[in-house]
């Protein structure tokens, strides 16, 4: 075994840590994990967790929603510099003037959001449950931000709510293009297409299931099919090839890595647990305005 990982357990024990890792990251974390999966898993054990250290081997929002869950805990990200492309587009100050120009209709956000955007929200959600989120509401409109492709495709889910989208993207994801999908239902005609709803909408349209990364790992380990393309990031290809290699998956293009949830690796796992570095904090009234919408997300997931 790589000596690094009997380090990094060894520390998890002596300092009550906790390792949650998204499966975008590299698959080598896996290793030391304690809780691998999408956002929406991830949150929901943050919010479980009675760990004195959160090590997040994930993107800035997601350590940051994981200190909101636990002021009194202490939550590292070993590379500050995993940040979000898409969380980044949207500040406070565009999130006012979005809502001021679509006044009284209830807001969603995306979990990839910061923690001061959360606090003008009424409720989050990750791509796995936004579905369920917005028909929460119960509202013939809804604002949903920052993703428009996330927020078009729950509007295409529904009959009767506009969901009116703020325009953010995932640069990643919007690397995949209809005409790649075209390309490779032709060359594996058998083949099952499963996309992120944060693909294009003429990406998402042409595929057989759409859902969250954990969606579709699922979706292709209960399949009775044995051939999948993957559109989403590599991580979810890389797990699906280790753990099943009785099946193929294909991942739609090579280059469909989100750079920033690759920066962590083991040694900076190692140096963050062993120095307690980097600790991620918000401020007080921040947390205490942005929780209630992720509250009220974990409340209707469960
Ligand atoms: P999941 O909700 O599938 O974890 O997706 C998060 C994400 O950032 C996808 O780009
Ligand atoms: Fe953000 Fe896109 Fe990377 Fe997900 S894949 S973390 S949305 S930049």
């Amino acid at each position: 075994m790589n000596p690094i990982i009997t380090e990094i357990k060894k520390l998890k024990q002596e300092k009550n840590a906790v390792i949650l890792a998204h499966c975008y990251q590299n698959v080598e974390i896996d290793e030391v994990a304690d809780f691998v999966g999408d956002s929406l898993y991830l949150s929901q054990m943050a919010a479980k967790t009675d760990a004195d250290i959160i090590v997040f081997a994930g993107v800035y929002f997601m350590a940051q929603t994981a200190k909101i869950l636990n002021l009194d805990k202490k939550v590292l990200l070993p590379r500050l510099e995993s940040g979000c492309l898409m969380a980044d587009m949207i500040n406070l100050q565009q999130l006012k003037e979005f809502k001021s120009k679509h006044p009284n209709i209830p807001t969603v956000c995306y979990i990839n959001s910061t923690a001061e955007v959360k606090t003008e929200c009424d409720i989050c959600c990750t791509s796995s449950n936004a579905l369920k989120i917005v028909k929460s509401l119960n509202s013939e409109k809804v604002l949903f931000l920052p993703d428009t492709y996330l927020g078009k495709w729950v509007e295409s889910q529904l009959d009767n709510t506009e969901v009116i989208t703020y325009p953010g993207y995932c640069p990643t994801h919007l690397r995949i293009k209809p005409e790649d999908i075209l390309a490779a239902k032709e060359k594996y005609p058998n083949a099952k297409i499963l996309a992120h709803p944060e693909c294009h909408k003429e990406v998402v349209k042409l595929a057989d299931y759409v859902g969250s990364t954990t969606g579709i790992m699922k979706y292709a380990i209960e399949s009775n099919e044995k051939q999948f393309i993957i559109s989403t990031e590599k991580g979810v290809v890389d797990r699906l090839k280790r753990d099943y290699p009785q099946k193929e998956f294909i991942l739609i293009k090579d280059n469909i890595i989100c750079p920033n949830m690759k920066w962590h690796t083991l040694d900076d796992i190692y140096n963050a647990l062993k120095k307690e570095e980097h600790e991620i904090n918000v401020d007080k009234e921040i947390a205490q305005k942005a929780i209630k919408c992720i509250d009220r997300m974990l409340e209707v997931s469960k």
